[in-house]
C-alpha cells in the first residue's frame, strides 16, 4: 500500500532552496475562501497591499494600513494548510528605520501567523532587510516597479530600461546580500529579468518580468477578471468572474422583480418535516 507524503507547510527556506529548480507559483489572496482555493495550487500566498485597490476600492496601494494588512492576513491564514503566507508591509510602516520595520513586521508575524513579510525597495532597504532577517523574520524583497513609490516614479512605468538597468541590478544584489529569501521583480524587461535571475542566488518572482524568473505572481482578482478598472499588459485573464457575477446578480434582480424568486423549493412550510433519524427540519 502506498502512503502519500504529508502536505508539509512551505517555509521561507523551502522557497529559497527552490532557486533554479521547479518554478514557484504565487498568487495574492485577501479572504479565507479565496485562500483555500489558492492554497490547493500555489506554493506562496501573498497578502498584498494591492488589497487597498482591489478590495477596498482605493486609488493606490499607499492607503493600505498595518491594521488592514493584519485583518486580511488573519483571514487568509484560516484558509491555508500548505502554502507559505507572505504579508506586505504597507507604506509608512517600515521605511523610517529598521526598528520601525521590526515593530511592524513583528505585529504581522505574531497576529496573523505569516511565514514572512514583503517590503518594497532595493539598496535603500538593505539594512532593514538584514535587521529583520537577522531577528527571525524572513523577508521577500520587491524591486523594479514598486507601487508604493508610484508618485516618485511618475506612474506605473516599465523600470530599468537603458541606463537605469544598472540601478535595478544593484538593488537585486543588495537585497540578496542583505538576506532576503526571494525577490519580486515587477515590470522590468525580459533581458534584465533574465540577467538578474542568472546572477542571484535567491529565487526571483516575476510580475510583468517574463518567464525568465524563477517563479510568477499575479493579483488574484486580476487573473480571475474580478478587478477590471485597468488591465496591465502582463495580466492574463484565466476567467471572467466579474462578468459571471454581473450576469448572476442581473438574473437575481430580474427574478425578485418578477416574483419568481423565492420559488417553492426555497420556502419553509408551517409544519416541521420528519427526517431520517427522527429529528425534524
Ligand atoms: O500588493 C501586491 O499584490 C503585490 C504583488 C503585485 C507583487 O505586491
Amino acid at each position: 500500500m502506498s502512503v502519500s507524503a504529508p502536505r508539509r507547510p512551505v517555509t521561507a527556506p523551502d522557497v529559497r532552496a527552490r532557486k533554479g529548480g521547479e518554478r514557484l507559483v504565487c498568487l495574492t489572496a485577501y479572504t479565507a475562501p479565496v485562500a483555500r482555493i489558492v492554497d490547493r495550487h500555489c506554493d506562496i500566498v501573498l497578502v498584498g497591499d494591492s488589497v487597498a485597490m482591489v478590495v477596498h476600492g482605493l486609488d493606490t496601494t499607499l492607503s493600505a494600513t498595518l491594521d488592514m494588512m493584519i485583518l486580511h492576513g488573519t483571514a487568509v491564514r484560516r484558509g491555508l494548510d500548505r502554502a507559505l503566507m507572505v504579508v506586505d508591509l504597507p507604506f509608512g510602516s517600515y521605511e523610517e528605520s529598521p526598528e520601525q520595520a521590526f515593530r511592524s513586521a513583528a505585529r504581522v508575524m505574531a497576529e496573523t501567523g505569516a511565514g514572512a513579510v514583503k517590503l518594497e525597495g532595493g539598496a535603500a532597504m538593505a539594512e532593514t532587510i538584514a535587521f529583520l532577517s537577522g531577528r527571525g523574520i524572513p523577508v521577500m524583497a520587491h524591486i523594479g516597479l514598486t507601487p508604493q513609490a508610484v508618485n516618485a516614479l511618475g506612474g506605473y512605468k516599465v523600470q530599468g530600461r537603458g541606463g537605469a538597468a544598472a540601478q535595478i541590478k544593484a538593488d537585486a544584489t543588495a537585497v540578496a546580500q542583505a538576506g532576503a529569501f526571494s525577490v519580486v521583480l515587477e515590470k522590468v524587461a525580459e533581458s534584465l529579468a533574465r540577467e538578474i535571475t542568472a546572477e542571484l542566488a535567491i529565487p526571483t518572482i516575476g510580475i510583468g518580468a517574463s518567464a525568465a524568473c524563477d517563479g510568477q505572481v499575479l493579483v488574484v482578482d486580476d487573473m480571475l477578471g474580478l478587478f477590471t478598472e485597468f488591465r496591465p499588459k502582463f495580466v492574463k485573464r484565466y476567467a471572467e468572474l466579474g462578468e459571471t457575477a454581473d450576469e448572476a446578480v442581473a438574473a437575481y434582480a430580474e427574478e425578485v422583480r418578477r416574483g419568481t424568486f423565492p420559488a417553492d423549493e426555497h420556502v419553509f412550510g408551517g409544519e416541521p418535516k420528519a427526517v431520517a433519524g427522527g429529528s425534524a427540519a
